[in-house]
């Protein structure tokens, strides 16, 4: 293995800690940030995915609250919740556990949150925002890449950079957030015809596809960056990315792991988004 890992766990537990005495701060001036988690329906990958979120903010000493509907429930009683949850002091962020069920839309029930509440960045607002350049509460995964990059000193202006994906949770913002800070940026989709010829001549490679295998070392430049995105339960039961790890392993010089790698710095990210809501509201709520 030619690359070294870019550790996230590490650096995830770096951002916690530092949260942590942020927290205490604002809680010691009397604003102790707060966090209300909605799971909708009994998918098990979103009970794990919420679970870590939960112990990452006792790690942080951030308040978290959990609210379970069942995956049968009408999308005006979630959107009641919200509502509630808008209004109260001592709630600084909303998150809303994707996927949800069929029956509900989702853009209805996420664009209810209010924009400063909105720790996924998931509103027309915090995502204008982004499009603009202007402040804003931005998605956590792609937060957590930039995060990565930067902290582990890999320059990004005036490289080459291909993103693998189009979603408004990671692909899409990535791409933006790649584009303020100065590099050239391809995105490529599941009908791009020819993904080695992008990959192959990029510096940053961010894969956010949700397929195992679609990137290996022979598509890859010598010395590249690489940043997987991908969570996959494989049929032997283990988990991997969308990264063929070994091969590429060999060829770049960094490489995220699965898991311990990007999906940490998401749930560090979200106490992050937390915690800046938090101090965020207290100062508007004191200008006033
Ligand atoms: N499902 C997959 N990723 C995410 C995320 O970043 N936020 C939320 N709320 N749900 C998700």
């Amino acid at each position: 293995m030619a690359a070294s890992l870019i550790d996230g766990a590490a650096l995830s537990r770096q951002v916690l800690g530092e949260m942590r005495t942020q927290a205490a701060a604002l809680s010691a001036a009397g604003v102790r940030p707060g966090l209300a988690a909605i799971l909708i329906g009994a998918d098990p990958a979103s009970e794990i995915y919420v679970r870590n979120k939960t112990r990452a903010c006792e790690e942080a000493g951030v308040h978290s609250e959990l609210h379970r509907f069942a995956s049968d429930c009408s999308e005006s009683e979630v959107i009641d919740l919200i509502a509630r949850l808008n209004a109260d002091i001592n709630i600084h962020g909303i998150l809303v556990q994707l996927p949800l069920p069929r029956q509900l839309n989702t853009q209805r029930i996420l664009q209810t949150v209010r924009p400063e509440k909105d720790v996924d960045g998931f509103s027309w607002v915090n995502l204008g925002a982004l499009v603009a350049g202007g402040p804003a509460l931005a998605p956590c995964t792609p937060l957590g890449i930039m995060t990565m990059l930067e902290r582990e000193g890999i320059e990004i202006e005036g490289r080459d950079a291909v993103v693998i994906g189009r979603s408004v949770i990671v692909g899409k913002p990535i791409a933006l957030m790649l584009i303020a800070r100065g590099a050239t940026v391809t995105v490529c989709n599941s009908k791009t015809r020819d993904l080695g010829l992008y990959t192959s001549r990029a510096d940053i490679v961010v894969v956010a596809a949700g397929k195992p295998g679609v990137v290996n070392g022979a598509m890859l430049k010598r010395g590249a960056v690489v940043i997987d995105v991908g969570i996959n339960r494989l049929p032997n039961g283990k988990l991997a990315g969308d990264v063929d790890f070994d091969s590429a392993a060999a060829v770049a010089s960094r490489i995220t792991p699965v898991p311990g790698g990007v999906g940490r710095m998401t749930v560090a990210m979200l106490i992050s988004n937390t915690v800046n809501a938090a101090r965020q509201i207290a100062a508007a709520a004191g200008a006033r």
